[in-house]
């Protein structure tokens, strides 16, 4: 089934919500992980929550830019008292966020967006990053 310009604005606001929820998720979890072994990837969560930020900044430009007007809700933010589950919601985000972003480059093409389908790419190539800092701090 063929992408519309009306779904894709449905989806990338998905997208944003879903940043919004990363940068809270990241800025908790930097907060309240402890223990001096977790140092380094505490200032990496904080690190990503900026960019996170940065990607919700993207998308509500893009989203008004085609005509949609940009989600202010907030998708779900997962908490935890235990570190290792903590990078575990953190990283099952990141491999949601690297599917959704490859979806999204076709889904720009195929319309022939392809100043979006850039901006996509960029976001995708940090949320990989993201992905791999947190599979290194969990050891995989
Ligand atoms: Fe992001
Ligand atoms: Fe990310």
């Amino acid at each position: 089934m063929a992408i519309t310009m009306d779904k894709l604005i449905e989806l990338l606001n998905m997208d944003l919500e879903l940043e919004y929820s990363a940068a809270i998720q990241y800025i908790n979890h930097a907060a309240v992980m402890t223990g001096a072994a977790y140092g380094s990837i505490i200032k990496e969560l904080k690190v990503h929550a900026n960019q996170e930020i940065g990607h919700a900044l993207i998308l509500s430009d893009q989203i008004d830019y085609l005509g949609g007007s940009p989600s202010v809700k907030v998708g779900p933010v997962r908490i935890s008292d235990d570190n290792v589950q903590m990078l575990e919601q953190d990283l099952a985000g990141e491999e949601d966020a690297v599917s959704r972003y490859k979806a999204r480059i076709e889904q720009a093409e195929e319309l022939k967006e392809f100043a979006l389908a850039q901006q996509m790419r960029a976001i995708l190539s940090v949320e990989q990053e993201h992905a791999m800092d947190l599979k290194q701090a969990l050891g995989r």
